[in-house]
């Protein structure tokens, strides 16, 4: 029984309108607005929460706001929420309500699981041709004027203790490990066979605690680029991006959020399976990009808008085994 991907984050804000304004534009349906609470939800029905800061119900902070306050993981059905229920049942920080169990994760962030709401998709993607599989006849590849992301496809947190938080999220919500900076982050899937990463864990030399990114899936590349110029010509700031990560392969693009660190647009990511066996990779700056525009596209230009030479070894110069 497992995991099936995110169902929910809950945000903070300094300015709801600033958030309510970031999130419109990123391309999440606004399905609940009051003073002190907006409610967005991704194609599939993935729900995004942004509150007011100072909101006396939210679970704690693991850092100062505005940041991440919770993780709604969901299950398929009544069933497998009971067994996480038994699983998590002798922590400390176990809550049991309706329709939902709660806990904490050892960064003290509050972790909820859920039966999903989220709904299947037909989806048209784009179709590739490469040299050996011509797919795409008789008809263009896809070009988006903003993106409608699917759902919510991870979240990459900052932790103190790497070794002590993999642990937790495999042997008490049943996350696999998909590769590995020795030491220093790992990539979860809480699925055996799925996406690359549902949960990337960094550990930091100042063992800062706190959040990455929250990254949205779109459904394929060209929307990554087309949701990132619009982002642009709305106004938004890119921290870098696009791009393409060798781990994992996606082709990536993350912007500046009012709700506290970055958000991504991604696609293309790697599908593993049991099969697959764990990497140790030594990160480094072109470990985590194999190529990146800094500072963006302009949406207007349609052009790059700044660059800089990255140092370190490219993941093609590593050794052959
Ligand atoms: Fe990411």
């Amino acid at each position: 029984m497992h995991l099936q991907g995110i169902e929910k984050v809950t945000l903070t804000a300094l300015d709801l309108e600033t958030a309510r304004k970031f999130y419109t534009d990123w391309g999440l349906t606004l399905t609940h607005q009051s003073d002190a609470h907006l409610l967005f939800e991704t194609l599939n029905g993935c729900q995004v929460s942004v509150h007011e800061s100072l909101d006396p119900h939210l679970p704690a902070g693991i850092e100062k706001d505005p940041t991440l306050r919770e993780i709604t993981w969901c299950v398929k059905d009544a069933q497998t929420l009971e067994h996480f229920a038994s699983k998590l049942s002798h922590l400390e920080s176990f809550e049991k309500h309706p329709d939902t169990v709660k806990c904490k994760d050892p960064s003290g962030l509050s972790i909820a699981i859920t039966v999903t709401q989220k709904r299947d998709l037909k989806l048209q993607s784009a179709i590739t041709n490469s040299w050996d599989q011509r797919q795409r006849i008789n008809q263009p590849s896809p070009i988006y004027e903003r993106a409608t992301p699917v759902e919510v496809g991870h979240v990459v947190l900052f932790v103190a203790d790497l070794a002590q938080c993999s642990s937790f999220y495999q042997e008490f919500l049943g996350f696999t490990v998909s590769d590995t900076y020795p030491n220093r982050g790992h990539f979860l899937r809480c699925t055996p066979n799925g996406g690359h990463h549902d949960l990337f864990m960094l550990e930091l030399p100042e063992k800062r605690v706190g959040l990455n990114h929250i990254a949205f899936t779109v459904r394929d590349l060209h929307e990554v680029f087309g949701g990132g110029m619009h982002m642009s010509r709305c106004g938004w700031k890119t921290e870098l991006g696009p791009g393409k990560h060798p781990v994992s392969s996606a082709i990536f693009w993350y912007f500046h959020a009012p709700t506290g660190a970055l958000v991504e647009y991604y696609a293309d990511e790697d599908e593993l399976t049991p099969e697959w066996v764990a990497r140790e990779i030594t990160p480094g700056p072109t470990m985590f990009a194999e190529w990146a525009i800094k500072g963006g596209i302009d949406g207007h230009t349609r052009r790059q808008i700044e660059a800089q030479a990255p140092t370190g070894q490219f993941m093609t110069d590593m050794p052959k085994k």
